[in-house]
Formats: C-alpha cells, structure tokens, sequence
C-alpha cells in the first residue's frame, strides 16, 4: 500500500539578489542588486532594437533571480520599444514585493531621438507621472525621482518648485515617495526641506569619483544612492553615442577580477556595493548572460587590498 506523503521541504534559499543585503526605499524594502531597464529596449543609436522576446526574458529572469527593485521611465524608449510596456508586459500581475522606481522632468521627442528636452515645469510633471502609471498598468508609482537637467551631470539650479510639486502629487495619491536624480548635494538639502527624499541617482563609479560627497552624505542621512553607468566606463557601448570604453585602470580591474574568478563588469559593480550599505546597483542589460552575472556580482566580497587597488585608480573627489 503506498500513502500520500508530503514533499520533503526545501530549506528556504536567499535569492541571489540578495545576496549584498536590503535597503528601506521609504516602506518599501529592496534587494540592494536591482535593475536598470534603459537597456531592454536597445538604444536610439542601435541598428536594430533589442530583441523583443529577449528584453522579456530578461525582465522575468530578473526577478526570479530576487531583483525587486527597477529602475525606469516613459522617455526610455526607441522608435518601436518602450521600457516601461516590456515591463508591463514581461511581470504583471506584479510581485507584491516589487518596487519600481520612474523618472520625471525631462521629455524626449517622439521620434526616439535622445535629447531630454523640453524640461517640464512643475504643473507638467503630473503628466508626466500619469504617463508612467498609464504605461506601467498601475495606480500609484512606488518612486519617483525628479530627474533633474537635461545632460548626464549634476545641474544648477532650484529643485524646490518641482520637489512642491511632486510632493503635492504624493498627497494626492499618485505617487509614494519622493527622489532626485542628477542634483548636488545642495539641491538634496533644498529638497530635504520639502518632503523625506528616499534615494538619490547620480552617475557614479569606480573612474567617476566626483559624486562622492555626495554618496557619503546620502550615507549619513539614510538616504540610497543609487549609481547610474556604474559599469559604464568600461563598457562598450555604455555611454550614450559613444562605442569607446574608457580603459582607465582596465588592468587593476582585470586583476581583481580573475582573483575572484569574475568579469572586470561584476567587479565594478561589487566595487559601487562595497561603497556603504545604502548604495544600490541598478545595472542595465538586454542580455541575460549579463543579468546573471551582474545580479552574481551581489555576493563578491573584495577584500581589503583588492579595494585599496580599485580605491586608487580614479581619485576620490574633495
Ligand atoms: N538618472 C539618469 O539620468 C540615468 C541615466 C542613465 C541610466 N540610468 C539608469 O541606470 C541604469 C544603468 O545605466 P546603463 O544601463 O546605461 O549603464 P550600466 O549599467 O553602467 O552599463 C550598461 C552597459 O553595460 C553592458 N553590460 C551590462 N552588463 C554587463 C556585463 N555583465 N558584462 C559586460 N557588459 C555588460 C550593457 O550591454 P548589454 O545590454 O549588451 O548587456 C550596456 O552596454 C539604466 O538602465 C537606467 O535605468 C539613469
């Protein structure tokens, strides 16, 4: 006589994004590997955009892999893909757990040229919010940045306005919580003053040191810094327009990297991971090879003299 007998249970296993541990978003908890989902799509300069079934796969695998934060927005888009859709369409119904992070303020123009102009005034970011909410199939976005400028650095200029404005939209429902994205520190602290700020996207990365202070001030007020083109330098392909790779410390990189047996990539992330425990990767790929290893790159530990070898290539800014 045979009896039915329960499975044996597996012991629960840690995803592997979550290997680098977790950071508070406002009430939203994320593994500190997320996603960037600029690359799913292919960008403007590509002969072809990425492929379809690809960009999806690569969504679902990432979060298989325990990914549960993405970053993304309605301007990421190429004439015949739009990264927010391929998500749509790649994880609903999403996971409760997932957190999605978009960008408002700059526009692009419809035919998928990459220029971040008109810049929105403060009563056009609504539209731009509901844009993101229509495109992602919700009711409310978990984040919102205000991504500030046009060009890929820090611009000057008062955010206050626009950090009113988003935070009106966050009392009236459509929105979580408030973040900035290519600002200074003064303009975090201007912004500071009109409503908690949960994360902070820059650019930054082991040879683009000049956002230090700003990563440490993030560090002391609790706030995520959240790199962007972490990877980028040494990537070809990563910097918009430009098929060139900066090659700066490309040996010490490589060095390290076979040390651990991993890519001179996934060192550079687990480089930007070892900069404090409130900074998160949101590395970009359509590639699933990638994915996996990036999301992999969550459990390098560097040691110390593998850090003070990457330490030294790019100075750290003042
Ligand atoms: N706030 C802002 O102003 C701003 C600006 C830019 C980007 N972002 C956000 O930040 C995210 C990250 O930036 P990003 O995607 O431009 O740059 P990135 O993550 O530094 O690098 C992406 C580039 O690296 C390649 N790549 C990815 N994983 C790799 C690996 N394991 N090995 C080798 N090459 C690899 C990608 O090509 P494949 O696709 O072929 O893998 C792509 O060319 C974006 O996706 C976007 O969500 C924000």
């Amino acid at each position: 006589m045979t009896t039915n007998t329960a499975p044996l249970a597996t012991p629960p296993t840690a995803p592997a994004a979550a290997a680098a541990g977790t950071w508070q978003l406002g009430d939203r908890t994320v593994n500190r590997l997320g996603f960037g989902a600029m690359r799913t799509t292919g960008m403007p300069w590509d002969e072809v955009p990425r492929d379809r079934r690809e960009a999806i796969s690569v969504l679902r695998r990432a979060v298989e892999l325990g990914v549960n934060h993405i970053d993304t927005a309605a301007f990421y888009f190429v004439p015949r893909r739009s990264a927010n859709e391929l998500i749509s369409t790649a994880l609903q119904p999403y996971a409760d757990d997932l957190v999605i992070t978009t960008k408002v303020g700059p526009s692009r123009p419809r035919d998928g040229v990459f220029e971040f102009e008109p810049y929105a005034r403060p009563d056009q970011l609504r539209g731009q919010v509901e844009e993101n909410i229509r495109q992602l199939g919700l009711d409310q976005l978990d984040v919102v940045n205000l991504r500030w400028g046009t060009g890929l650095g820090a611009a000057d200029g008062s955010v206050a306005e626009h950090v009113g404005a988003l935070t009106e939209l966050r009392d009236a429902g459509l929105l979580r919580h408030v973040g900035l994205s290519n600002v200074s520190v003064a303009q975090l602290e201007e912004a500071r003053a009109v409503v908690p700020v949960v994360c902070v996207q820059n650019r930054y990365g082991l040879t683009d040191r000049s956002d230090d202070g700003l990563l440490a001030r993030c560090g002391e007020l609790g706030i995520a810094f959240v790199p962007f083109f972490s990877m980028g330098a040494a990537v070809p392909g990563a910097v918009p327009g430009s098929n060139t790779p900066d090659e700066t410390g490309a040996e010490a990189v490589a060095a390290v990297a076979a040390g651990h047996g991993v890519t001179p990539a996934q060192v550079r992330l687990a480089w930007t991971l070892h900069r404090g425990p409130h900074v998160l990767a949101i590395p970009g790929t359509g590639d699933v090879t990638h994915l996996e290893q990036n999301v992999a790159a969550a459990a390098i530990r560097l040691t110390d003299d593998d850090r003070a070898v990457l330490d030294a290539i790019a100075p750290a800014a003042a």
